[in-house]
């Protein structure tokens, strides 16, 4: 695609949602993992709109994403939220995968909020953490930035502090005061969808990584690109392959995902609501 192609792609999907935006305006955004769908439930009166009005946004193939923005009030604040998001693993492009935060930030977002589920890693980080996600390893082998840079873009973003020092140390304060144990860690994004080999979780492990999913990277890059605050948060759903006695299945992954999703939630809430 050229880098006209891609700008148009960006702008049809602004304009779409715009239209159906109403009077809101939101500055924050939320992407929400497999099986993190009901904290949706938590925007009063939401405007829904389904990815199917929206130009280059694909219905999700993957079950755990539901395939809707929502645009309303959280904690008072106008955000919109993004259930469901596109993975490179279903076929698509970098650009794709990040078209969503583009369209965001042309919208006037100007604060991320990533959430994912995960694999364990760190040893500490057992099933049902909460990772506050503070650095992480693009092994994807893919970014939304090839290409000329799009209007408003940096054509070689800093991504020394990729997730924002304020929100972070916001988030732990919310964490504390709702009694939410929160832990932090680097975040690895492989391409997926096969899990990992035990070998490449040893690898992963020794490069730095605490956790290890399939998305969020190239979503923040695109963020970074364009100036926006990021935010991130992995349920580590389960521990990492050859971990433990148990082999991996999405369904557990969506099972675990669901028990944290109030807690992450309430979390998510907290943070929105101390970011007015
Ligand atoms: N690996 C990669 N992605 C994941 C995992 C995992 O172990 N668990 C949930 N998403």
């Amino acid at each position: 695609m050229s880098t006209a192609e891609r700008a148009a792609m960006v702008e049809a999907a602004r304009g779409a949602i715009a239209a159906r935006m109403g009077h809101l305006k939101p500055t924050i955004a939320i992407v929400l993992g497999s099986g993190l769908g009901p904290l949706a439930d938590r925007v009063a009166n939401p405007i829904r709109i389904g990815y199917g009005e929206i130009p280059g946004f694909h219905v999700p193939s993957v079950e755990g994403h539901r395939g809707e923005l929502l645009i309303g009030r959280l904690a008072g604040q106008a955000v919109i939220v993004q259930s469901g998001r596109f993975h490179m693993y279903e076929g698509h492009s970098a650009d794709v995968s990040a078209l969503p935060v583009r369209a965001f930030a042309e919208l006037g977002v100007e604060i991320l909020i990533v959430t994912n589920a995960a694999g364990g890693i760190n040893p500490e980080f057992g099933a049902g953490t909460i990772m506050l996600i503070n650095d992480h390893l693009n092994l994807t082998g893919r970014t939304p930035l090839l290409g000329g840079a799009l209007p408003g873009e940096e054509r070689f973003p800093d991504m020394t502090v990729a997730y924002d020092l304020g929100l972070r140390k916001t988030a732990r304060r919310i964490a504390e005061e709702n009694d939410v144990p929160l832990r932090e860690g680097v975040y690895a994004g492989l391409l997926g969808p096969s899990y990992e080999t035990p070998a490449e979780v040893t690898m992963v492990g020794r490069a730095g990584a605490d956790a290890v999913g399939m998305s969020t990277v190239v979503e923040v890059i695109a963020a970074r690109a364009r100036g926006m605050r990021c935010l991130g948060f992995s349920t580590v759903t389960n521990p990492a392959a050859g971990l433990s006695q148990e082999s991996l299945s999405h369904v557990d992954v969506m099972a675990m995902a669901a028990q944290v999703g109030g807690r992450l939630g309430a979390l998510v809430e907290g943070i929105v609501a101390a970011t007015a």
